[in-house]
């Protein structure tokens, strides 16, 4: 385990966000993820000491669920209480690598960060605070599913998600370019969808979960963006050129319209930024 000294004060919730990540239990994992916040917020808490752990390359995980290669996923009928589970297993698996790559992105680009010139203490709070949002997004659906007679694990999962965060692990921009402003607002389009139709199919507190979800995510977008740009304008590059070029070489695949304009625009993403990588 290396220890490395960084931006004064942090070192204390730079390593409660390497202990989420190194938790594979999923009850593990999220009682981290609200302890780190719960350190973040007590005032009292004193920054002890500037030694600090690096994050793991990959964070610990459950042995289930088992991860397939993404992609192939047929639509799921919303009309049976299976396809309901299936759905909800998606979107707890989604949930799940985001409180990682929440606490991910706090523990491993806060020297990034200050070497930018930028505050690396808010950079680490903004991720905590949204780390603990995910976890939270992750009990609701796990609720969900076991109103639904299942649990996180009984079916197989995609690993596309972490891929995008490996590939571009060097590169603070680049990963706010793909995680937030990329997959969490492919997010903000879909999910008003899925809302609709498990409306439609009665399941109104699996709709009113994802409501929760998706108002909280117009703010990780929000986030994520407003990082990005603090960085291009330290790097003096303009945003919508950066933006295409990190989608270009990180992100397999294109931007998929329909976009759901009027959230991105709440979370200001700029529509030229987005439209100009569609292709
Ligand atoms: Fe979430
Ligand atoms: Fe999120």
């Amino acid at each position: 385990m290396s220890e490395r000294a960084g931006p004064a004060g942090v070192a204390p919730l730079i390593n409660a966000a390497v202990d989420v990540l190194s938790a594979g239990d999923p009850a593990q994992k999220t009682a981290a993820a609200f302890a780190a916040a719960d350190l973040m917020n007590d005032a009292a808490a004193s920054p002890a000491g500037t030694a600090r752990r690096s994050p793991p390359d990959r964070p610990a995980r459950p042995d289930r669920p088992a991860l397939v290669a993404p992609g192939g996923a047929p639509r799921r009928r919303l009309g049976s209480a299976k396809g309901r589970a299936a759905l909800l297993h998606a979107v707890a698996h989604i949930e799940f690598n985001a409180i990682d790559l929440a606490f991910d992105m706090a523990a491993r680009f806060a020297d990034a960060v200050a070497a930018e010139g930028l505050d690396a203490a808010a950079f680490v709070r903004d991720w905590i605070r949204i780390g603990a949002e995910e976890a939270y997004h992750f009990g609701l659906i796990q609720t969900r599913l076991a109103a639904h007679e299942a649990a996180y694990g009984d079916l197989p999962a995609h690993d596309g998600l972490w891929e995008a965060a490996e590939a571009t692990a060097h590169d603070v921009a680049a990963r706010l370019a793909i995680a937030p402003m990329i997959l969490e607002a492919r997010g903000l389009d879909v999910t008003p969808g899925m809302i609709e139709r498990l409306e439609a199919v009665g399941d109104h507190d699996s709709a009113a979960a994802l409501k929760i979800i998706y108002r909280d995510e117009i703010g990780h977008v929000a986030c994520g963006r407003r990082w990005f740009h603090a960085i291009c304008k330290a790097r003096s590059e303009e945003p919508a050129a950066a933006f295409r070029a990190m989608k270009d070489r990180y992100f397999a695949g294109a931007l998929k319209p329909p976009f759901n304009h009027a959230a991105r625009a709440q979370a200001g993403l700029e529509r030229n930024l987005y439209e100009e990588s569609v292709s």
